[in-house]
């Protein structure tokens, strides 16, 4: 395991620690962009309320719900859909990089679990369009969500312009780290897309 990954139990035996979890939830699609770029697959992320892309879920509080149950309950408040999350669902859990205001003592410490789910695309439809009217939490701690381009234009926009922009947390690496892993890009692909995203702003 990469430094600062654990596994689920191992998470979970740190009664102290804080835990969130969120999901990465994703369809294959046929469509196309200007009739031609084949887009692929549908990811959804989000815009936070701090102006920072995440995907959806939240704090969780495994004394009083289960992981998965406490992601259902964050997916309802900011997506106004009830998504049942399972533990196959589970992809990885770590320690969330320590920041600068929050108590360095271990017991605090944040533990962030990552999900992964494939869904179908009319489903994934449904949860932009219920989280666009009837969340609770949308134009609140949500701005909206955002689809992933995993496409590379003429002009070099897509996948690396969205990688350049600032996420909360380690959501940038668990984006790169899922398009490799379930295959929805190629490597050479997201390698050159994640170099290129570096000088965007440079
Ligand atoms: P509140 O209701 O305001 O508490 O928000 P929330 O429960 O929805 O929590 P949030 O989604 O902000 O997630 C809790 C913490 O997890 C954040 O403060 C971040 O440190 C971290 N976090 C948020 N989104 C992500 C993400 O996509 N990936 C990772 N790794 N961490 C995240
Ligand atoms: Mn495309
Ligand atoms: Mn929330
Ligand atoms: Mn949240
Ligand atoms: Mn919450
Ligand atoms: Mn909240």
């Amino acid at each position: 395991m990469a430094s600062g990954q654990l596994s689920r139990a191992e998470a979970l035996a740190c009664s102290g620690c804080r835990h969130a979890c969120h999901v990465m939830l994703y369809c294959d699609t046929k469509s196309q962009l200007f009739g031609r770029l084949p887009i692929r697959h549908i990811i959804l992320m989000q815009m936070r309320f701090d102006g920072l892309l995440g995907f959806p879920g939240g704090f969780v509080k495994p004394s009083e719900e289960t992981l998965e149950a406490g992601l259902s309950r964050e997916l309802l408040e900011e997506l106004g859909v009830a998504l049942p999350i399972s533990v196959e669902d589970h992809a990885d859990s770590c320690y969330a990089p320590a920041s600068s205001h929050s108590s360095s003592s271990p017991s605090s410490r944040l533990i962030t679990h990552f999900y992964v789910k494939k869904m179908e695309e009319e489903q994934i439809k449904e949860v932009e369009r219920a989280a666009a009217s009837i969340a609770t939490d949308h134009g609140q701690e949500v701005l909206g969500m955002v689809r992933v381009p995993l496409y590379t234009t003429k002009g070099g926009g897509g996948l690396a312009a969205f990688l350049s922009h600032s996420f909360i947390g380690n959501a940038r690496s668990q984006l790169a780290d899922s398009l490799l892993r379930l295959n929805l890009v190629a490597p050479e692909e997201l390698h050159k897309a994640l170099t290129r995203s570096l000088k965007i702003h440079t």
